[in-house]
């Protein structure tokens, strides 16, 4: 899409007044961010329309000029749109492309947009604004992905599987249960990408270079019609604030790292050995030399993203890291990482809940990987406690003989005999082998935020309500 301007060794036309030399290819290439910044041509257009009709509302330009300007932004907003644009690289970003186009398009007019303005708020607004929206955006995927995981939860809040600790066998729990894990953390998730939002939401247009100007601006006037909240209260902090991308990012790590661990979850369910799951034909992949392969590649790529998306937050934390006051062109390095890290997070998101819609759920297999878990040895030793007032450390102690008992048997716990279990603790009767079954096991644990059934459908009740 993008092309080398035809001038591009020559010196800038729209700041070269004090240069008469030409520029080297190699300053073109280092210092030109056409590349990438085209993306923020419709937030640069916008914070253009909002500066012009604030400079011809307080008299600093006529209106006539304004409705010139104006009208041209509309011509490259389409041209941008519909990719006739011709981007230069000697035109360095997108905002000198834009400008330099208009003054074509318009004539003089062009050159008073940039009254009581400079790149470095125009930057910093674009940036912002181009933030905001991803923050609704990721906010919406999320939301998403927390609805199929919760459709998928009401099917299964009572389908028995293993619940693990260090991925060995510990208590029986609902599939239910297991997927309303990741919802709530989605939801803290979103809570993060709120805040972020909250606090950009601040206008840094008006700033200038770094100082404020002495044109007459309305600076709370360009701030609402751009939807901030406010002009950001200082001129310096305005064009040298990164933090706001940087949340961003931290945000968007921390959700990358939770989709891996569902990433991880999904590879290890739908591997032959466990079978807890099938994903779709639409979210699996073959091998070109294995007949009988099914692949998760989807999630083992969704488990790769932390590297890129964690990267582009330690990169901008790098960039910005001992900058001195105020804008340096470092900063023009905080673009790439974002938009690759947002690209992907947002890939992410939606591939996870196609393949979480999409999958189906093997219970005979999680069932019998329940059975042979030995998953109610818990049920047993709290009985013990309970019932017979044993100390937990002793009840502990003849549960795991009873474990050893049926290995021994090679039997589940729940098939052992109340013989069985009298010749380890002669205390134990009938109301003892009734601990044993996983079914039971999962109704008892009724406590709040619990695996039991009737928990799990509260919990999906009111997490649609609260994540609606
Ligand atoms: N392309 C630049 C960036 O992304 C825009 C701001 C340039 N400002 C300047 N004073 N050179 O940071």
């Amino acid at each position: 899409m993008t092309k080398q301007g035809n001038k591009s060794n020559s010196t800038s036309s729209i700041w070269g007044g004090r240069f008469s030399g030409r520029q080297d290819d190699l300053m073109v290439a280092v210092n030109a961010s056409i590349d990438f910044d085209q993306r923020l041509y419709d937030q640069d257009i916008a914070g253009s329309e909002a500066h012009a009709r604030m400079l011809a509302a307080k008299g600093i330009i006529s209106t006539a000029d304004a409705d010139a300007i104006l009208s041209g932004l509309n011509t490259i907003r389409d041209e941008i749109r519909t990719g006739v644009f011709d981007f230069s690289h000697a035109l360095e970003d997108i905002h000198m492309n834009i400008e330099a186009r208009l003054k074509t398009l318009i004539g003089e007019p062009a050159g008073r947009l940039h009254t009581a303005r400079s790149r470095n708020d125009q930057v910093a607004t674009d940036l912002r604004l181009w933030v905001r929206q991803q923050c609704d955006d990721i906010d919406r995927a999320c939301k998403a992905l927390q609805h199929a995981l919760m459709d998928q939860a009401e099917h299964h809040a009572d389908t028995l599987m293993p619940g693990y600790t260090h991925l060995q066998t510990a208590q029986p729990v609902t599939f239910g249960h297991h997927l309303m894990a990741y919802v709530e953390m989605l939801g803290r998730d979103r809570g993060r990408f709120r805040d972020a939002r909250q606090r950009l939401n601040m206008s840094p247009l008006g700033a200038a270079a770094l100082a404020g100007t002495s044109f007459p601006i309305d600076r709370h006037m360009t701030a609402s019609e751009l939807g901030f909240d406010a002009p950001m209260a200082n001129s310096m902090d305005a064009v040298s604030a990164r933090d706001f991308a940087m949340e961003y990012l931290a945000a968007a790590a921390i959700t990358a790292t939770h989709l891996s661990r569902l990433a991880e979850e999904i590879i290890i369910w739908s591997s032959d050995r466990f079978a807890f799951i099938q994903l779709s034909d639409a979210f699996s992949t073959g091998s070109s030399i294995m007949p009988q392969k099914r692949n998760p590649d989807a999630a083992e790529l969704v488990r790769a993203k932390p590297g890129r998306i964690t990267g582009a937050f330690i990169t901008l934390l790098t960039v910005i890291k001992g900058l001195p006051m105020t804008y340096g062109k470092d900063m023009q390095e905080d673009k790439e990482p974002l938009f690759d890290a947002s690209d992907h997070l947002g890939l992410a998101i939606a591939v996870m809940e196609g393949m979480i819609r999409d999958m189906t759920v093997n219970k005979a297999a999680m069932r019998s990987a329940l059975d042979a878990g030995f998953a109610t040895a818990t049920d047993l030793a709290d009985w013990l406690v309970s019932a017979l007032g044993l100390p937990f450390r002793d009840a502990h102690h003849i549960t795991g003989q009873v474990v050893a008992l049926a290995e021994k048997k090679q039997l589940r716990l729940d098939q052992l005999t109340l013989a069985d279990l009298q010749s380890v603790h002669a205390g134990c009767d009938a109301n003892c082998l009734a601990v044993l079954d996983p079914v039971a096991s999962v109704t008892s644990r009724n406590s709040f935020g619990g695996t039991a059934p009737k928990q799990v459908r509260a919990a999906i009740a009111e997490a649609r309500k609260r994540f609606s």
